[in-house]
């Protein structure tokens, strides 16, 4: 996909030649300066007249009637050196690459170090220039008889230097595209419909990640979740004719098994809230509740390409959650694999009740740090809107580990408190150990404690993206639909732990 050159022939043909505009650039230096040069300064009077802009995000074409070897010239304005971070820089560079993928190229050139400046390296204008083609360019094929994708795609796209080493760019390019590919991977998934992307689908594509990346894979079937006594899980795959899948990868980096990060994804294929039943206008967009498990596959993608020195266990509980004759209804009370007891008072506070068991059987895998990412309550919606995930945690020190990799990510979090209160609200039942609804006063923070109380002692962090695993609309880095939100935020934060002492 890329290729990087030193040499700079401003005669190479190509489709299209990408250049970043810092403000101001009152006159072109070093090969930009020959390539005004080239046009007889008229690159330098397009940016005086005010035709060529260096505005953050303010993108023009230029035609170059022959006078170099690219057909045409896309100029990003990127701003102020100062003001430009890696994550402004991600956003023009997607902005451009969506520009450039309605052109129709099947292949561009692209000059590095006019991305450079004090306040940004080369390696992280590669590693931007990477992840942003891969995120933006994305689209989900679907399923219409006439495919809208375009034939043309950009295929290859060479990446100018003299000022890196070019095997370093290559490495900063290629795992900034592996980390939106990833991304893509989880984006996939959920744009996938709940008929066909079933537990059964998701355990076979899991299987699939495993083989090409050489995880251990382990499947659990419904005798298998039944001989282990996850009452909870099963109790909501009890009205689906869908067999449920406990799907388990296993990554190790280490020489031994510890230090072993679990990740726990929800992997409800459709949410129909059983009979705690949602409204029609509800129901509609559910296929998306297993945008936790998603991320966690997505991650190991990632994890699977960079293979950093990390243990990991994935596990992902999958069912949808259906309605039927036999399936679990409030008032059920139901066993958990940890043996607590729990009172069903709400069907559609269901993914909480897999990943209990989930989290439980991470524990058993030897998981000794638990993160959770779960599409988990309307609460957090209410409580953060649709651009921040929201966290809870028995750990502060994991938490700040898994908010600097969401920060370097690119990726919005916010920490919600887990309070006595509410744990006491979760424990509160007349005929069991803990209830699964009491009430909907802040439920994102009582859906949160009661996964904790299946942590246990463990660290643990929890993620709910129920309002940032999709978008309504379409922007800079993606189209509207699926997210793919914290793929990234996960592998990274592997590839940057620590292991801490436990509480
Ligand atoms: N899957 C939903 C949460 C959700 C809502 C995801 C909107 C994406 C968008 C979850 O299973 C659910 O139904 N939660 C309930 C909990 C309530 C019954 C306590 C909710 O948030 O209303
Ligand atoms: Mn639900
Ligand atoms: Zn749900």
């Amino acid at each position: 996909m890329f290729h990087v050159k030193k040499d700079w022939e401003l005669a190479a043909q190509h489709e299209g030649l990408i250049i970043g505009l810092y403000d101001k650039p009152e006159k072109f230096s070093g090969s930009l300066a020959m390539l005004d040069e080239k046009f007889d300064g008229q690159l330098t009077e397009l940016v005086k007249s005010g035709d060529l802009s260096a505005k953050f995000k303010s993108i023009s074409k230029v035609h170059s009637f022959g006078k170099v070897g690219a057909k045409r010239i896309w100029f990003v304005g990127l701003g102020k050196e100062k003001e430009l971070s890696f994550d402004k820089l991600k956003e023009a560079l997607g902005k451009l690459f969506k520009e450039v993928k309605t052109s129709k190229l099947e292949e561009t050139a692209i000059y590095l170090d006019s991305f450079i400046s004090e306040e940004l390296d080369g390696l992280d204008a590669a590693h931007a220039i990477g992840e942003s083609f891969a995120l933006s360019t994305y689209q989900f094929d679907g399923y219409r008889q006439k495919s809208n994708v375009p034939e043309k795609r950009i295929e290859q796209v060479t990446v100018y230097s003299e000022a890196m080493d070019v095997e370093d760019v290559q490495i900063s390019l290629s795992v900034g595209y592996v980390f939106g590919k990833g991304t893509n991977s989880a984006r996939t998934l959920v744009n996938i419909p709940g008929n066909m992307l079933t537990a059964t689908a998701m355990a076979k594509y899991a299987s699939e990640l495993a083989a090409k990346y050489d995880f251990e894979v382990e499947i659990l079937d419904k005798a298998e979740i039944e001989k282990l006594g996850m009452g909870a899980f099963l109790a909501v795959n009890q009205g689906s004719v869908e067999p449920p899948k406990m799907i388990v990868l296993k990554y190790q980096g280490k020489d031994e098994w510890k230090d072993v990060i679990g990740l726990v994804g929800k992997g409800i294929t459709f949410d129909t809230g059983g009979y705690s039943i949602k409204t029609k206008a509800g129901i509609v967009g559910m296929k998306t509740d297993m945008g936790g498990a998603a991320a966690v596959l997505g991650a190991m993608e990632i994890i699977g390409e960079t293979r950093p020195e990390q243990n990991v266990v994935a596990v992902i509980p999958s069912t949808d959650n259906m309605i039927s004759g036999g399936a679990f209804k409030p008032d059920d009370v139901i066993t958990s694999m940890s043996g607590k007891t729990i009172e069903v008072l709400n069907t559609d506070a269901e993914g909480r009740l897999v990943l209990a068991d989930a989290v439980t059987y991470a524990k058993h895998h030897g998981a000794d740090y638990l993160v959770d990412v779960a599409t988990l309550t309307g609460g957090v919606i209410t409580a953060l809107g649709l651009h921040t995930t929201g966290a809870m945690t028995n750990h502060e020190a994991l938490y700040e580990q898994v908010h600097g990799a969401a920060v370097e990510a690119g990726e919005q979090m916010w920490l919600l408190p887990l309070f006595e209160t509410e744990k006491e609200r979760v424990r509160n039942s007349k005929v069991a150990d803990l209830n699964n609804s009491p009430g909907s006063e802040g439920h994102a923070l009582v859906a949160g404690a009661f996964i904790g109380e299946f942590a246990e002692g463990t660290p643990w962090v929890h993620l709910d993206i129920a309002g940032t695993a999709t978008s309504g609309k379409a922007y800079d880095l993606g189209p509207a639909g699926a997210t793919g939100v914290m793929t990234r935020t996960l592998a990274l934060f592997v590839e940057r732990f620590e292991p801490i002492g436990k509480k």
